[in-house]
């Protein structure tokens, strides 16, 4: 059994030799020291939220209304974090969520590699975004032996939408997950009086600019007609979906099938009358639309609906507390966001993968001091809201 808690060891054992952890394992300062790094623009996408992200920073906020009550005199020396997707076991039930600029995070650019070796490192999936830097197909090798899921931004071109699928199960990836609230992009006030949209600007495409049938639309390759290209992909990126093109996605893929962003009741039953392979609870960080609810306050409601259908959720989880409240309130897997691809910005694989670590050594510990020795005493124990 992995004990993720002995990271607290580790740091505490290399001060006595004063050495200091090579990056912070708190939000605030991750994030503060992120910033510097990565400059104003790259800050202003990655931190930005739409209108006035009050969604956004109440998807972080409202995990502090939620609390657990703790058990004694139970034996947790040894705990179990391991969980159960897609008939595979994973040593966490973490899992990296799909930013689509990582692969911009990094100093060389090759951010989206970076992740996935930051995945290959820890065990923790990636879910890695249509909008990379390097094609998926490298993107997985990159991941080792840990399993990888591909995310997919439906283009409105059929024929350019199966070619993305039939890359990534070729590839190796062991699921789809489909984004559902991005098919126009969401009102985000920073990027915008600074007038600037990565993708525009030629980031993020190389899964297009590799795809033989978006190549196929263009006259000249995106090498020799970058404009052109990027036309292109502007003219067929969003597709807006419907309920009646789950069909479809299943005709074509007998990858398991992950609905992203769903976040009422009734949507979840209806995904899982269309057979919907696992619920994605996630409001894309405050990013798509302002106004809404925090996520963590919705995931009760649409686990009930989801029934048996695992639910993974993201949107807010900057600490290991943060994963373990999303657990006992009924997430099958949890997504971490932003804070990972900080880890990138200040320090690559190795940044992310430490961000990781720590989120784990957290969670790890709190099932300990809690009397949680598995996931399902996790479960079993819930979380409580302590506001109302
Ligand atoms: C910079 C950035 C890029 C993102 N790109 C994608 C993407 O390509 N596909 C997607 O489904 N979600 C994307 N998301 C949403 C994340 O998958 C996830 O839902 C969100 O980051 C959760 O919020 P948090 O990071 O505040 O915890 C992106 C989020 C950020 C911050």
């Amino acid at each position: 059994m992995t004990y993720f808690g002995a990271m607290q060891n580790e740091i505490y054992n290399a001060g006595l030799k004063g050495i200091l952890p090579p990056f912070p394992v708190d939000f605030a300062t991750l994030e503060r020291r992120a910033h510097e790094a990565l400059g104003p623009s790259l800050t202003n996408y990655i931190a930005g939220g739409c209108g006035d992200e009050h969604t956004q920073n109440q998807n972080a906020a409202a995990f502090h209304h939620w609390g657990m009550v703790p058990r004694m005199m139970v034996d947790c020396s040894v705990r179990d974090l391991s969980i159960e997707l897609f008939g595979h076991k994973y040593p966490t039930p973490l899992f990296m969520a799909p930013i689509g600029l990582n692969g911009e995070a990094t100093q060389d650019r090759h951010g989206d590699l970076a992740a996935a070796r930051a995945s290959a490192m820890t065990g923790v999936p990636f879910c890695a975004s249509t909008l990379a830097n390097d094609p998926l197909e490298e993107v997985k090798k990159a991941c080792g032996t840990t399993p990888a899921w591909f995310q997919l931004y439906t283009p409105r071109n059929r024929e350019l939408a199966e070619s993305l699928i039939r890359r990534a199960e070729a590839a190796g990836y062991s699921a789809l997950v489909i984004t559902l609230d991005t098919w126009v992009t969401g009102w985000r006030p920073r990027d915008l009086n600074a007038s600037n949209f990565p993708q525009l600007r030629g980031k993020v495409l190389q899964n297009y600019f590799t795809d033989p049938v978006f190549r196929s639309l263009l006259a000249r390759p995106p090498e020799e007609d970058p404009a052109a290209a990027i036309f292109t992909w502007a003219a067929t990126f969003g597709q807006v979906l419907t309920w009646k093109d789950m069909a479809w996605f299943k005709s074509v893929t007998r990858l398991p099938i992950v609905l992203k962003g769903i976040c009422h009741p009734e949507d979840a039953a209806r995904a899982v009358d269309h057979g919907a392979d696992a619920i994605y609870c996630s409001n894309h960080g405050g990013r798509q639309a302002n106004g809404g609810i925090a996520t963590i306050d919705l995931l009760e409601d649409v686990v009930r609906a989801a029934g048996d259908v695992p639910v993974l959720f993201d949107s807010g989880v900057r600490s290991g507390s943060d994963a373990v409240k999303a657990l006992a309130l009924g997430a099958r897997a949890v997504g971490v966001g932003r804070p990972y691809t900080y880890g990138l910005a200040l320090g690559g694989a190795e940044g992310a993968a430490f961000v990781l670590r720590a989120i784990l050594a957290e969670a790890d510990l709190l099932m300990a001091v809690n009397g949680y020795p598995t996931l399902a005493d996790v479960r079993a124990a819930g979380a409580r809201r302590t506001d109302r």
